[in-house]
C-alpha cells in the first residue's frame, strides 16, 4: 500500500518547528486576552490540529466553539464559494472573538466568517492563521496572528487535506505532482 509519506515531495515544516512557532504565538495571544472575556472559534475541518495544539498552550479562561464551513472542495483552486454547514452560530455577544483558520489563500474563506461574525456584533474580532501563502488576495484581508508564511504551492499535513486525506499527517508538506494527479482512493 502507498503510504501517505510517499506523496510527500518536500517537508515544509517540521512538528517541532511547527510547536516551537506555537508557543510564540500562544504567549501572544495569551498576553493580549488576559482579563477580558474570549471566545475561540476554530474554522472545521483544516484548523482542528492547530487549535488543539494552539489552546492547550493558552492558560487563561476562554470559550470554545467552532464553525464547519466548505472553502476549497477538495480541489488545489480556492472555489470562492463558502458554504455554512450549521444552522447555529455561536452566541459572541459580550464576548472578544478569535478566528482561527489552517491557512489564508485568496482570503475569501476569512473575509465572509468575518463579515458574519462580524454582524453578531462582538466586543473585537480577531483572525490566527497558522500559515499564510505568498499570493495576491481576492479578498481585501489579513491576519492578526501568522504562524508562518510560506510559498505558493499546494501543502498538506497538521489539518490541510487533498481531497479529504493527509490531515493527520503531523508535519506540513507539499504535495507531489504524482500524488496530485492520481490521488488516494483509501
Ligand atoms: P481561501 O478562502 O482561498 O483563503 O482558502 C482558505 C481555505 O482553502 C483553507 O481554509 C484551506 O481549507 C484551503 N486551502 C488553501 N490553500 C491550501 C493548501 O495549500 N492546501 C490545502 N488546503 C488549502
Ligand atoms: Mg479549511
Amino acid at each position: 500500500m502507498r503510504s501517505m509519506q510517499d506523496d510527500i515531495a518536500k517537508i515544509l515544516l517540521h512538528e517541532s518547528t511547527i510547536l516551537a512557532r506555537l508557543d510564540e504565538l500562544a504567549y501572544q495571544i495569551t498576553q493580549d486576552y488576559r482579563e477580558k472575556p474570549l471566545t475561540v472559534i476554530g474554522i472545521l475541518n483544516g484548523s482542528c490540529l492547530f487549535l488543539a495544539d494552539l489552546l492547550r498552550r493558552i492558560p487563561i479562561p476562554l470559550q470554545i466553539d467552532c464553525l464547519s464551513i466548505a472553502s476549497y472542495h477538495g480541489g488545489l483552486e480556492s472555489s470562492g464559494a463558502v458554504a455554512f454547514r450549521q444552522s447555529e452560530l455561536p452566541n459572541v455577544a459580550g464576548r472578544h472573538v478569535l478566528l482561527v483558520d489552517d491557512i489564508l489563500d485568496t482570503g475569501v474563506t476569512l473575509h465572509v466568517v468575518c463579515e458574519k461574525i462580524g454582524s453578531l456584533e462582538p466586543l473585537s474580532l480577531r483572525t490566527c492563521v497558522l500559515l499564510k501563502k505568498d499570493v495576491p488576495r481576492k479578498a481585501e484581508f489579513d491576519a492578526d496572528y501568522v504562524g508562518f508564511a510560506i510559498p505558493n504551492e499546494f501543502v498538506v499535513g497538521y489539518g490541510l487535506d487533498y481531497q479529504q486525506h493527509y490531515r493527520n499527517l503531523p508535519f506540513i508538506g507539499v504535495l507531489s505532482e504524482e500524488a496530485i494527479s492520481n490521488p488516494s482512493k483509501v
